[in-house]
């Protein structure tokens, strides 16, 4: 469903990462791990058409990410590393405001099952009142309004306690089983990697994530 072959990416000279192949098939969980500074955050804004690959091809169900990015982004659900949303607008607004944006049109009581499937349900707070992990659960809740297919998420479940991490990752799970949908997600926490993904993507050369994973019975890509 998604093919990425042999893709390259240079910041200037620097090269972030070099000749990555691989597939994704719907309902998939893939995990992407590796130190920081590695190209995680890099590859996920290629995968969502916010920036070119300095070479290689993309394709998402037989459309090609140069010619048909703008069919490719509607399918496609983003959250950023950095949490982007109206601090001044309430949890409602917030999600009335993007639905603005969207081509799938839901309604206000659709809006607030999105948010509270996710266990948000501060519907009327000021954004700037919530705390950080309820933010990003915002923020996702806010990327799935135009149901995408494909779920990329940039350390969605970083500084989140445990039971709210729980409640994300059955909340991914639920997605890709119920819903067949692909997500690919980065995370440093190599438990919840270990519990939700099917198989893992690993970036830079360092065997310490590899090895971890690999131990643990996981199939690791490395590149
Ligand atoms: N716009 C840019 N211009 C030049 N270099 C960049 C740019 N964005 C990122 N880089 C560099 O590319 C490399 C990979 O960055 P990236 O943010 O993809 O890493 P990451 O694996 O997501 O790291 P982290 O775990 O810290 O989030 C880093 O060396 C970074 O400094
Ligand atoms: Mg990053």
């Amino acid at each position: 469903m998604l093919h990425i072959d042999n893709l390259t990416k240079y910041y200037n000279k620097k090269q972030i990462f070099k000749d990555l192949t691989f597939s994704v098939e719907k309902g998939e969980i893939i995990g992407l791990v590796g130190e920081n500074g590695a190209g995680k955050s890099t590859l996920l804004s290629i995968l969502a058409t916010l920036q070119t690959p300095s070479a290689g091809t993309l394709t998402l169900n037989d459309l090609s990410y140069d010619s048909d990015w703008k069919k490719i982004r509607k399918q496609i659900g983003y959250v950023p590393q950095e949490i982007a949303i109206w601090d001044e607008f309430t949890v409602r607004e917030n999600m009335l405001f993007f639905e603005k944006l969207s081509w799938v049109k839901k309604n206000e009581e659709e809006l607030r099952q999105l948010c509270l499937e996710m266990k948000l349900d501060q519907w009327n707070e000021p954004a700037h009142t919530l705390s950080g992990g309820m933010k990003r659960k915002l923020n996702m809740a806010i990327s799935l309004i135009h149901d995408p297919t494909i779920i990329l998420l940039d350390e969605p479940t970083v500084g989140i306690d445990l039971k709210s991490k729980k409640e994300i990752g059955s909340y991914m799970e639920k997605q890709a089983k119920t819903d067949e949908k692909t997500i690919i997600y980065i995370s440093h926490d190599m438990d919840e990697i270990k519990s939700l993904c099917t198989r893992i993507i690993c970036i830079g050369q360092d065997s310490f994530y590899k090895n971890l994973l690999q131990n643990a019975g996981k199939n690791v890509l490395v590149f």
